[in-house]
């Protein structure tokens, strides 16, 4: 019998609604986790995903992917590419193995609740993949960080990292759980893939990529290339909901939604992504600047796609484009200062050569943020490395979980944006973020950040050991400077000289 082609046949299998009989439709698909907003089922059939793809076709395909990273990781293994590389890009590596593999796993429950609850079949059908994708990607990136445990116990944050009380996981799991773990079906097909997949994942997976693949690092580039090929299908699920929502008048809550989820994930790259890129990865392997990956990938590309959409630019775009000069440098700074408390090794990345490229991609970077490096180079320098340690506690947004940051030095400009609700003082790091809170104050009004933990008593005792033991920072875990302060030399010679 000859086969069909798969145009033939593939609009009948992937429209799977049906007239339920034993329930209500109320009951198979409840609104909390539907989130259908009143549009009816035979609008929601509409829905039509971009990329088509069916069950025998992924599962080769992915085989395939596998079986290339996996492949290449066996290959290299005998080279001890880790084992020599600069330890900049080691800490790169280590962050991001804590940061994002069980955020992988748990994107799969979220892909779960789409294929369960989505009304749209369409796009019930590509969060069944999305789910395997999710679970791959958690496995691989647990995998492939394994291997170096016995290099340091760092490696194994990759495993740790969201089950800790540690800061940047707490700002972490902040954001995942808000876009993606506790929200309906429809609004994680817009927060997650839509606003986070389509713009960020791009930061990670391909600005990394590029980086690796740079500073010889062959097993991560194939590693998160790999992944980003499913994030590029995957991500396409969210566009199909915005047009339905869009055409029923709800575009401003489609829009609300979007805004919230981009403002969420930058601040959350600002921490994660902006330090690697522009101060951890050694300064001949950068391909791009983090502005200049953000100008590309977020302002440029994504702005775009939202106009071609229906919608607008999000109302703080100028805030945005304002701080893609400032908040990740503030948010390295800030690690560097309290470096035990991360799980990496943090580099400082200011020796004199990479302040040369800093003030070249970020002209006025020296007479701000160098100048709280001047003062660490002087420390270093005349013996007091206690000075280059932190003395007073930060002031954490009670949206992204982070410090608050701003410009530091001659040009200082740093605000505390606050809101008084139902009698609690909440601090916020811009108006963006505050905004944020704005919308569903009793979706965030109960959480408590790490500042906020260590006032009511939870970190005993309170002082830095109490706060890195609740943290479950042991010693071999902390972070210290990623070069054993080695770069702090090149500052010394000219002295040497003179005298
Ligand atoms: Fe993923
Ligand atoms: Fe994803």
């Amino acid at each position: 019998m000859a086969k069909l082609k798969r145009e033939e046949w593939y609009d009948l299998t992937r429209a799977t609604n049906w007239t339920p009989k034993y329930v209500t439709e109320e009951e198979l698909f409840p609104e909390e986790m539907s989130g259908s907003r009143g549009i009816p089922a035979e609008v929601w059939e509409t829905y039509d995903e971009p990329y088509k793809v069916v069950y025998s076709e992924y599962v080769e395909t992915q085989r395939e992917k596998d079986a290339g990273a996996y492949s290449v990781k066996a290959a290299l293994e005998r080279s001890q590419y880790v084992e020599n590389a600069d330890p900049g890009w080691v800490s790169t590596m280590v962050a991001h193995y804590g940061a994002i593999p069980l955020a992988e796993y748990a994107a799969s429950t979220a892909e779960a609740r789409m294929a369960r609850f989505a009304k749209a079949p369409g796009n019930r059908n590509m969060a069944v993949f999305g789910m395997m994708d999710e679970n791959r990607h958690g496995q691989i990136q647990l995998y492939f960080p394994h291997a170096y445990t016995k290099l340091s116990r760092q490696w194994d944050w990759a495993s740790k990292a969201y089950h800790t009380n540690e800061w940047a996981a707490i700002a972490a799991r902040s954001f995942f759980d808000d876009a993606m773990m506790t929200r309906d079906s429809v609004a994680v097909s817009i927060m997650l893939t839509f606003a986070f997949e389509t713009g960020f994942t791009n930061m990670q997976f391909l600005g990394l990529a590029a980086d690796a693949a740079q500073a010889g690092d062959h097993t991560f580039a194939s590693l998160i290339s790999s992944i980003q090929t499913d994030e590029s299908r995957h991500a396409q699920q969210g566009g199909p909901s915005l047009k339905i929502l869009i055409a029923n008048g709800k575009k401003e809550e489609a829009q609300t939604m979007v805004d919230a989820a981009i403002w969420r994930a930058w601040k959350l790259f600002s921490a994660l992504t902006g330090p690697a890129m522009d101060y951890y990865t050694p300064m001949e392997h950068r391909s791009q600047s983090f502005k200049e990956f953000m100008e590309e990938w977020i302002i440029a590309q994504f702005e775009r796609q939202l106009i071609d959409l229906g919608l607008d630019k999000p109302w703080y775009w100028d805030i945005l484009i304002r701080d893609l000069d400032i908040t990740h440098h503030g948010m390295h700074m800030g690690i560097w200062y309290w470096r035990p408390t991360v799980w990496w090794n943090p580099a400082a990345g200011f020796g004199p050569k990479e302040r040369e490229w800093l003030e070249e991609k970020y002209p006025g970077w020296n007479e701000t943020f160098g100048e709280c490096a001047d003062v660490i180079v002087d420390n270093l320098l005349n013996g007091r490395p206690e000075l280059t340690g932190p003395e007073t506690l930060p002031t954490v947004c009670n949206m992204c979980q982070l410090p608050i940051v701003g410009v530091p030095g001659s040009k200082w400009d740093v605000k505390d944006y606050q809101l008084e609700y139902e009698g609690r003082l909440y601090h916020f790091g811009s108006e963006v973020d505050k905004w944020c809170f704005e919308i569903d104050p009793e979706r965030y009004k109960g959480h408590l950040n790490f500042i906020d933990r260590f006032l009511a008593g939870h970190v005993q005792p309170p002082d830095l050991m109490g706060g890195l033991q609740y943290m479950g920072l042991a010693p071999g875990e902390m972070g210290d400077d990623a070069h054993g302060y080695e770069w702090v030399k090149a500052y010394s010679q000219p002295k040497t000289d003179a005298a």
